[in-house]
């Protein structure tokens, strides 16, 4: 039997990356899937690509910058499937500029997205598993939120504040039977990950040096990630809540990096 059957997940930022990958594995154990992600046109090809393996999911247009929007997509997924298991925050940009280049707009941009957004949809979500007595969410935090580089200060902030956040939501939230948990992976094979290596000149070495960095020599694919969150969403994690799991092929088990000792 499939872990996730009869099961209702929103998944938002679905339509790239790692939302994709994780709302792949959650069709591919019965899950019906809501692709709520703000780009039509990633919505609307996602669905189609993910549909061709069989299972279930829907576009919904959603930017979780905008509460209203939110409102709208938790109310349209209720009136159509009538039940919310499973809610993954997963939607979530980043800003790499030094202190002195990084602007209030880059702030509120980011912290809208990765930060208020998972508070945001949890908030609009929640009555739905409280009434059901049981859901699990799950919010695609980051390694950033425990060890982080140089000019990545909003990013971080944003990340521990999701684990922050994940560990009082699930004080509030056990009692009615509601998990709430954070995967914090590292890094992982995306456009968003192709692009960054795009803008370096030796992309080749770069990307070599990167899997030389991991213990397990290689780096988390979205499917990997999706693997997580579906343990998360089933019943095999019923005494998991609370949690911060970092996915990083080990990477931040080293010490430190030093090619002389
Ligand atoms: N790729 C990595 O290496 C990596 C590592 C650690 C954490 N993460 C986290 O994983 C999550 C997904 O990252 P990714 O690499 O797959 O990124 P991605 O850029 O490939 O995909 C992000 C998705 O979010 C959507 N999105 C952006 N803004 C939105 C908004 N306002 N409302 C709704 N949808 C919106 C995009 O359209 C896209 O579908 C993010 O939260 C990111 O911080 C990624």
């Amino acid at each position: 039997m499939s872990r996730l059957n009869d099961q209702v997940a929103i998944v938002t930022g679905a339509g790239s990356g790692i939302g994709k990958g994780i709302a792949k594995r959650f069709m591919e154990e019965g899950a019906t899937v809501v692709i709520a992600t703000d780009q039509s046109e990633e919505g609307i090809n996602t669905v189609k690509e993910l549909q061709k393996n069989n299972g279930n999911a829907v576009f919904i247009q959603t930017d979780v910058a905008m509460e209203t929007s939110i409102q709208n997509m938790v109310q349209e997924t209720i009136s159509r499937f009538g039940q919310i298991d499973a809610l993954v925050n997963n939607a979530g940009i980043t800003v790499f500029k030094t202190l002195e280049e990084a602007t209030i707009d880059d702030w509120n941009n980011l912290i809208n997205i990765d930060l208020r957004g998972p508070f945001l949809c949890s908030k609009y979500v929640m009555p739905y598993m409280k009434k059901q007595s049981k859901g699990s969410i799950i919010n695609i935090s980051s390694n950033h939120a425990f060890a982080t580089l140089p000019d990545s200060e909003i990013y971080a902030a944003a990340k521990g504040g999701v684990n922050a956040m994940t560990k009082s939501m699930a004080l509030s939230l056990g009692q009615y039977g509601i998990r709430v948990n954070s995967i914090c992976p590292g890094f992982t094979n995306t456009p968003h990950y192709q692009r960054w290596l795009a803008e370096k000149s030796d992309k080749e070495l770069i990307h070599q040096e990167v899997l030389q960095l991991h213990p397990l020599q290689k780096i988390c694919t979205p499917e990997d990630i999706g693997d997580m969150a579906v343990y998360l969403a089933s019943a095999e994690s019923a005494m998991v809540t609370g949690e911060a799991i970092v996915m990083d092929g080990g990477l931040s088990s080293r010490l430190y990096h030093s090619k002389l000792c």
